[in-house]
Order: structure tokens, then sequence, then C-alpha cells
């Protein structure tokens, strides 16, 4: 049972995590207890939105800031003159392969990757353009006890081919993007993380996995590690573990890359989509054994 707030109106989403926080504002610096609340929240429902809460690049850089040191965003260059902002953009007219549109945890392939995520909603589509989150805490705590002690002691490994490998998805596209995504070689990075992730506030266990950048399991052949995965994933994608967020213009999304993974869905061709994104800098995964 965790206290209640004294600062902010924290209002749960009904399918399970996630959750609406009104009563503040973000264009200014928090004070301490303020920001205490945010965190506890955040460790709470994994996926805060902010509504209403219009930002110019300094104070969404500021909000950032009070929230962690910036992550690093490899694969994608920044907006000119910012290098913690990402634009996620998407023009009417465009046809290749949205960013963000498989099912991931940002950047899970890095020595440390960043344990928040931070979306902008400058120019939102009048239909579609929502974002899925999947709740990996409960997806792990849904399996059976034979299994979880299965996976506790795995290492699964993570690299960012597929997508942005020189024979990647992202390579094969051949329609104009309006975002300028890095795509070649070095994309052919690896790195085994826990396959079981140690939440380091919450002390919970989520699954830290996804079908774009966990390409196998260690010490594992492929006839083997991928009908695991794939059933896993499954599991991670049922519904009940899933979140719809619905966007409107200056609402503010953070995310716990830790525990959640997240898919920008689509639904919004004609219209034009415009996102400001910055990360915050994580830890090395932790495993639970
Ligand atoms: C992302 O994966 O960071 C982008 C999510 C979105 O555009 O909804």
């Amino acid at each position: 049972m965790t206290a209640a707030y004294r600062h902010l109106r924290v209002r749960p989403e009904a399918h399970g995590f996630g959750a609406a926080v009104t009563g503040l504002r973000l264009a200014e610096p928090l004070a301490p207890p303020v920001l205490d609340e945010v965190r506890r929240a955040w460790t709470d429902h994994s996926v805060l939105c902010f509504p209403d809460q219009p930002l110019s690049h300094a104070q969404l850089e500021a909000f950032t800031a009070q929230i962690g040191p910036f992550g690093h965003d490899p694969y994608a260059t920044p907006l000119e003159g910012h290098p913690h902002i990402l634009e996620v953009r998407r023009e009417p007219g465009e046809t290749s392969r949205r960013f963000g549109a498989t099912w991931h945890s940002d950047w899970s392939f890095l020595e440390t990757p960043p344990a928040a995520t931070l979306l902008h909603a400058k120019v939102t589509p009048p239909v579609g353009g929502d974002t899925l989150f999947a709740d990996t805490y409960r997806a792990y705590e849904s399996l059976s006890p034979v299994m979880r002690r299965l996976l506790d002691g795995l290492r699964a490994i993570h690299s960012p081919r597929r997508s942005h490998g020189s024979k990647g998805d992202f390579a094969k596209d051949q329609g104009q993007r309006a975002m300028d995504l890095v795509i070649g070689d070095q994309a052919e990075e690896a790195r085994a993380q826990p396959l079981v992730r140690l939440h380091p506030v919450s002390r919970r266990r989520a699954l830290y996995i996804s079908p774009i950048y966990t390409i196998g399991i260690e010490g594992m052949a492929e006839e083997e590690s991928q009908p695991l995965l794939d059933f896993l994933f499954a599991r991670m994608l049922e519904d009940r573990f899933i979140y719809r967020h619905r966007w409107h213009p200056h609402m503010l999304t953070m995310w716990d890359n830790r525990c959640t993974i997240h898919y920008a869905d689509g639904g919004y061709d004609g219209h034009r989509r415009v996102m400001h994104r910055t990360t915050v800098a994580g830890e090395v995964p932790m495993g639970v054994q």
C-alpha cells in the first residue's frame, strides 16, 4: 500500500498500470517534495502522463534534467542546437516505416540503456498515433514459478541490427522520411543483458526483452531460444498487460524502460505527428542472480 500524494493528483489508469498526473506545472522547476512525489508516482505506475503542459525546448530539457542526467541516444540525429532532444516527426505524405513501430525498450542494447524516456506532444493527428505500453513486471509475475526460475538465470542478446543495420528494416525502406536515422554496420553491435531485470527502485522483477532488439539467448541454439522468446513475447503482449495511450497536444509522457516496452501505433496516414523526446540515463541492467 503506497502513501497518499500530498502535492499531486495521481489518477491510475484502469488497465493495471500507468497514471495521469495533474496539479503541477512542469514548465517551472519543481520543489523537492513535488519532485519526490513525481518519482514515487513513476515507480508506482511505470508510465506517467501529464496533460496540458506546454513546454519550450529549454523547459523540456530542464524538466528532464530534474529527473536525472540525460541519456545517450544513438541511431537518430537530434534537433539542431538541442543535442538531447529528438524530434519524432512524421509528415502527411510519408509511407516509410514509423519510428518506434516495433515493440521495444529504448536502446536496450546499450551498456547503460536509458531509465526514462520523455515524449512531449507538439502536433497530434486527429486519428490514431497512440503509443502502446506493455507491463513487463506483470508479464513476468504471471509465469509459473518453474518458468520464472529458469528465466532468472538467463541472459538475452540485444542488438539494433534488425532495425538500424545495413540489412535491417530501415535500410530496406525506400520511402521518404522526415527523421534522420543512423543506419549502417555499426548497428551490428550486440550485448547480453539479464533476461529478467531487477528494478533498482521498486525491487520488482520484469522481463527485459523485446521482439526487435532481442536476437537470442546466451548459450542457447536459435532453435531453442526463439520458441522460448516467442512464447514470452506473446505473453508480454496479451491484452491484460497493455495500456493504449492516447495523445493530446502539450501532453508529456514519461515511461520507465526497465519494466515496460512500447510501440508507436499508426492509423494516421495523411496527417502530421510531431513529438519531442528526451531520455534519462540509466544504470547497467541488474539481474536477479
Ligand atoms: C518511441 O519509440 O520512442 C516513439 C514512440 C511514439 O512515437 O509513440
